[in-house]
């Protein structure tokens, strides 16, 4: 980032801790123009599309959206993918909502922020782990500085964040306050698995509103922000209404398709770890 990008977003961050977030999720500015109907308490430069889930209202359900044993499936997967690749240190969960990810790696020794737009999921991760820092922002202005951890991931995240830019601009900052050699991941829906469309219109979380997101998104936004890609990798298969006692069928089903060439592209996620390369 240039001195003059690097100045702005420190004046972002700075405005976002002065002016933190109400309930609705949305940023207040100091001079903003009143709401319009068409997007209420919409600030400057603030990208956020009026028919996004209001993650407020759906933070009682988020834990039991899908079944229990399937949940903790994916938990073991994205921790264990962390552990393997990333040592203990700073790190920065965009998205965190209730923290079920962000409690598990501060358990295994990580030093964990939690970020998320909506204080009504932010609140979930404080009873559940009320030493670990819950900050209100969106992914677009982490209200931090440049290089200030060693690991960024977020998780389910950017097909809700959605729009072209406000995902590019999600992935650069993750870059940004990500320290030289450190770690981005992003882990999201695949939009080649047939199923999503199924199962999104099930779930509270989901409204209409989301886009899943073309890997190569992704990869683009992590080159322009100075990262390098160093695994892109289809990932995870098992669907919710896998019943509980075929878990170890379907866990090796799972494995044996996401070691499948061609056929791994229709699993559910697209998981991109990329290495922050340039000094700022
Ligand atoms: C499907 S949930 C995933 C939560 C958590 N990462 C997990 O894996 O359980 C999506 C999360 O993204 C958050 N979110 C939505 N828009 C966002 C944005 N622009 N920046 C950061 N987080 C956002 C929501 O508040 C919600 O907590």
């Amino acid at each position: 980032m240039s001195a003059s990008g690097r100045s702005e977003a420190a004046s972002v961050a700075t405005a976002v801790e002065a002016h933190p977030l109400p309930e609705s999720g949305v940023p207040v500015q100091p001079k903003a123009p009143p709401p319009t109907p068409d997007a209420p308490d919409k600030a400057p430069n603030e990208v956020f599309h009026p028919n996004q889930t209001d993650f407020d209202t759906v933070a009682d359900a988020y834990d039991d959206s899908l079944p229990h044993h399937v949940m903790d499936h994916y938990l073991d997967k994205r921790a264990e993918f962390i552990r393997r690749h990333v040592a203990p240190g700073r790190v920065v969960d965009v998205g965190c909502g209730t923290g079920v990810l962000a409690a598990r790696l501060s358990d295994d020794g990580y030093d964990v922020t939690g970020v998320d737009p909506f204080r009504g999921m932010l609140k979930y991760l404080k009873k559940r782990r009320p030493g670990i820092d819950a900050v209100h922002a969106f992914g677009q202005r982490l209200p931090f500085g440049d290089d200030s951890f060693d690991l960024a991931y977020c998780v389910a995240v950017m097909h809700h964040v959605a729009d072209p830019e406000a995902v590019r601009e999600t992935v650069l900052e993750m870059t940004r306050v990500t320290k030289p050699g450190g770690h981005i991941l992003i882990w999201d829906h695949n939009p080649r698995n047939p199923y999503w469309p199924i199962l999104m219109k099930r779930v509270p979380q989901d409204t209409g509103a989301e886009r899943l997101i073309p890997e190569k998104e992704f990869l683009e936004a992590l080159h322009a922000g100075g990262a390098k890609p160093i695994v892109v990798q289809p990932h995870s298969l098992i669907p919710d209404f896998a019943p509980r006692r075929l878990m170890p069928l379907a866990i090796r089903t799972e494995s044996i398709v996401e070691r499948a060439p061609l056929l791994n592209r229709l699993c559910a996620h697209n998981v991109i770890l990329a290495v922050k390369t340039i000094q700022r």
